[in-house]
Formats: structure tokens, sequence, C-alpha cells
């Protein structure tokens, strides 16, 4: 199998219009936190319907971020899905909040309200629900109910979800206070970048104080009423984000032409989020996930077995109060096949076949709740 025909799991896709953007900003010498910077962020606020957004360095920052700036304080509780990426609960457990893990449904592959009930204790202050690769649904509105009606906080992990939308609204536009990732996985990247979004301008404040030096006026009045980090981004970022975000629908079209040609080859076992929306990944569900690793890896095509019960990282298996069970199930059996904005329709199709012709045994998918 040559280097060229093989399928790398993760396919970004950069334009001569994106790498223009970023020469453009090089030429005019703004490469700092500058104009662009708070252009992007403004323009992805209001793509999201949200009133403010501010850019950070990666949407694990963004998420601790967001936490402070609602008010939340180390020692907080803070309900988790007990699987997926450690950016989530990193973003938390790195500033000393404390995150209680919640178990996702077997299907979905997100937190329900079921399974929230579960979990939330008095001692509960918020909730991160996980738009996980891209779902966006009714699960979410219904959280953001749950939430109001126990006064607990919602912070929205949207990383995945760029793009994606239900009944109307916006991923990033839901809860206290919504983030987004850009690092290279995503449909719109910037190699690295997150930013937070929310209608609140004390929060927005919160946000700026937070990455920029403790104080939202300090470049006017040369004095800092409160001690903050350096966390911004930076106006060659922004260029190459804004660019993406002008030609969004361009880059979700792509994305949805390869993902069509995995649920028309895979349509009972291949991964779906609402509103027959392509999700961020192309996941099925092996019983013997290894085996079909290995098969694709013959035919020079990457896939990759991750994420685990978020319980099993030694610093949170301190987490592990009950059993997980829909977690396990997806940290034993999900294989991400190649995706990305990048991948043609033919290299999805050599995909799909090279899954069937494995001949390994695929978990159904049965709901696709909107
Ligand atoms: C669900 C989720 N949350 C948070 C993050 C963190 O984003 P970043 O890698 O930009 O820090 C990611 C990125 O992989 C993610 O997928």
């Amino acid at each position: 199998m040559s280097a060229e025909n093989a399928v790398f799991n993760m396919q970004p896709l950069f334009t001569d219009a994106d790498a223009e953007a970023v020469a453009h900003q090089v030429r005019i010498g703004f490469v700092g936190p500058g104009p662009k910077t708070k252009a992007f962020g403004e323009a992805l606020a209001a793509f999201a319907g949200r009133s403010y957004g501010e850019l950070t360095v990666s949407g694990t920052m963004a998420l601790t971020v967001a936490a402070v700036a609602i008010g939340l304080k180390r020692g907080d509780e803070i309900l988790v899905p007990a699987y997926g990426v450690v950016s989530t609960i990193n973003g938390f457990g790195s500033y000393e909040f404390s995150p209680r893990l919640v178990d996702i449904d077997p299907q979905r592959a997100v937190i329900t309200v079921e399974e929230l009930e579960r979990r939330v204790t008095p001692a509960t202050r918020a909730v991160c629900y996980v738009n996980f690769s891209g779902a966006t649904g009714q699960d979410l509105v219904d959280i953001e109910a749950f939430c109001k009606e126990r006064n607990l906080l919602l912070i929205e992990d949207a990383a995945c979800a760029v793009g994606q939308s239900f009944e109307g609204r916006r991923a990033g536009s839901f809860g206290d206070v919504s983030c987004y990732s850009f690092s290279v996985p995503k449909v719109l990247t910037t190699g690295q970048g997150g930013a937070v979004l929310t209608n609140d301008a004390e929060v927005r404040d919160n946000v700026i104080r937070f990455t920029d030096h403790g104080d939202t006026e300090w470049r006017k009045t040369n004095l800092n009423h409160g001690i903050g980090n350096n966390l911004r981004c930076n106006d060659i970022l922004a260029a190459l984000g804004m660019a993406q975000l002008d030609t969004l629908e361009d880059r979700l079209s792509r994305r949805r032409a390869s993902y069509a040609v995995l649920t028309e080859e895979l349509p009972d076992h291949i991964y779906r989020i609402p509103g027959n929306e392509a999700p961020l990944h192309n996941i099925v569900l092996a019983d013997n996930p290894a085996a079909l690793v290995a098969a694709l890896g013959e035919k020079g095509i990457r896939a990759v077995q991750q994420y685990r019960t978020v319980s099993e990282h030694p610093p949170y298996q301190h987490l592990a109060d009950v059993a997980f069970p829909n977690a396990d199930l997806w940290s034993r059996h999900a294989v991400y096949l190649p995706f990305g904005t990048g991948l043609t329709e033919e290299q999805a199709m050599r995909v799909a076949r090279a899954v069937k012709e494995s001949g390994q045994v695929l978990k159904p998918f049965r709901s696709n709740r909107a």
C-alpha cells in the first residue's frame, strides 16, 4: 500500500483562500491579538446566536475559562460525561473543580436527563453537556430545561459541533456558556484555539479578565484590578478561522457528502446524530475493535480505538463511585474510522467496503432520536 493511497484517520482541509487569509495577515503585520481576533470572536457569536464571543488558546482552556467566568469556584461539583475525550474533564480537573461522572446513553453517546437525575446531588453546581461528535438535539434541550428547573449552571461543550443546530438554534447557543474548539480534527480548524460564547456581559468580562491579566480596561488605564493570565488568540489564527467561517457551509457539505457514503454502505452500523446531520467522526462499535483496526490497517486505512471511560485514567479513578456500563461499552468497542472535511467520497467508499470485507461484527445503532 503506497503512502499516497493511505487513508489517514484525520483528513483536514485547507484551501488557497485559507492560505491567502494567513498570508495577508502576515503581510499587513497584524499577527498578535488585534482587530481580527476581536472580529472573529464577534463573528462566531453572531453565527451561534450569542451576544458575545471571546477567543482563547484551546477548547480545553475555553472550558476552564467558561467555568470560572460563570462563577464556579475551585472544589465546585460539575457533572461531566463518563465517556469521551479527556479534554473535557481536564478543562475542569486541571483547575481543581470537582468533576463527577454521568453515564451516557448507549446509542447516542450523550448524557441525558435520566442519567443526570441519577447523579445530581445537593452539592452539584453545574452540568457540562458535550455535543458528542456534534450531537445537538432534544437531549440538550431537555437538559437545558432540567438545569433551569434545578438551578444548575449549564456549560455546553460544543467543541465538535460548530455548524450543528437543532430546531433553529445553533450549537454554541445553549446553556449559560458554550465552548468551541478549533483543533485540527474540527470542521473549522485553526490548528489550535477555542472560543467562549455567552449572552451575559458579566460572564464575557470575566472571560476577558481570566485570559487578559485580570482587567478589561488595563490597556487604557495602565492599572490591573485583578490577577489574570495571557491566554489570548492572535490575528493569524483568527484570519484562518474567519476564512473558514466564511465558507463553513461548503465545508459542512463536503463532510455531509463523505458521511452519506458511509450511511448508505453501513446504514445500521454507523453512528448517527440528530437531524440527519453528519457527525464530526465516523464511528462504529465493533465486537472486536482491535481486529477491525488491524484489518483496515492492512489496506492502508488508519482507524483508531479511542476514548476510555474517564475513570480509567489514573487521576480520575476516584470518580468510579458507581459503574458506567454504557461508557464502558463505548470504551471497549468504539472504532473511529477516517473522517474529516478533506475525506473524499471515494475514500469513504474504500473505508466502507474495507469495513464490510473485514467480516468483523458491528453492533447496530437503532436510535436516531431528534
Ligand atoms: C468534546 C471536546 N471537548 C473539548 C475538547 C478540547 O479542545 P482542544 O483540543 O482545542 O483543547 C475537544 C477536542 O478534542 C473535544 O472533542
